[in-house]
């Protein structure tokens, strides 16, 4: 597992932007997993600027989305379905007909899943998967205790999910209480993993999935076992880490093909204020 320590949000999602653009560049076409959540937000806010200033051609890439609520409509603003066309598939330029989200209307959600499953290893399976994490150590809905071999399936969201996303809803009482969610054995098969997260509350979560032990406990642990998975973290979300300073010199000595940052080049042209990591 790779460890970055960013010194701001924004530099975080820089970051993994240059990431998720260098995938896009090798392949056209390439398969991207995509989270929701604010986490993700600056990923693909920079990704919308390379996509704008004509650095970044987006038209073939395909995409899937790790999760959805259970019983929302998909016009529901806060839909996940509304959500990435909001924040990805239209500021991005994705083609909205290559962007996939699991159906949580769907009269037989088993079937939705499977479905789902059967897309995602139609497409070739997933280039680079992008996650967030929740304060309890969730990625996807994966709510602790989770298996590591799970597919895509319904969920039950941990009470502590449904009360940090009260935020956007009117009421706590309107977050729903299921999900359809790629499992964490979904997640292991992506060929490439990034996790962003930032701010203090993120700060166990982070600590356990990079140093606690493997345990469905704190299901983001599972990253331990990826052979390339990269943590991209702010210095709050980084301040429960023991090794911090290792993951400091790792990253400053860094071979140069192993570097994924682009030198600030995001697509309007800002430079960013460097890694500090
Ligand atoms: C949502 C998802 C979740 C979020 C996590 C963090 O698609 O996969 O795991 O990434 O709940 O949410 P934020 O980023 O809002 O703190």
């Amino acid at each position: 597992m790779q460890v970055v320590i960013a010194p701001t949000g924004a530099e975080v999602g820089r970051l993994a932007a240059a990431k998720v653009a260098s995938v896009v560049e090798r392949r056209p076409d390439a398969v991207l997993g995509l989270a929701t959540g604010s986490s993700p937000l600056a990923i693909y806010e920079d990704l919308a600027a390379r996509a704008r200033s004509g650095r970044l051609r987006v038209g073939a890439v395909r995409a899937f989305a790790l999760d959805e609520y259970v019983g929302l409509p998909p016009e529901h603003p806060e839909s996940y379905h509304s959500v990435i066309r909001r924040v990805a598939t239209e500021p991005i330029g994705l083609d909205p007909a290559l962007v996939h989200v699991p159906d949580g209307s769907a009269p037989d959600l088993d079937a939705a899943a499977a479905d789902y499953e059967r897309r995602i290893r139609a497409a070739g399976g997933i280039d680079l998967q992008i996650l967030g994490i929740g304060a309890n150590g969730h990625i996807g809905f994966n709510e602790p205790t989770s298996s590591f071999a799970s597919r895509t399936r319904i969920k039950t969201l941990a009470p502590r999910t449904r009360r940090d996303n009260a935020r956007f809803f009117d009421s706590a009482e309107d977050v729903p209480t299921h999900c359809l969610t790629q499992g964490l054995g979904t997640i292991l098969e992506a060929r490439e993993l990034v996790l962003v997260a930032t701010g203090e509350a993120k700060a166990e979560a982070v600590a356990g999935m990079v140093e606690g032990p493997l345990s469905s406990f704190c299901p983001a642990s599972a990253l331990q076992l990826h052979p390339a998975a990269t943590v991209i973290v702010d210095e709050a979300a980084a301040s429960r880490l023991q090794l911090a300073d290792y993951y400091r010199y790792t990253y400053e000595n860094l071979p140069a093909w192993q570097r994924f940052d682009d030198g600030g080049r995001s697509g309007d042209g800002s430079t960013g204020a460097g890694t500090g990591a």
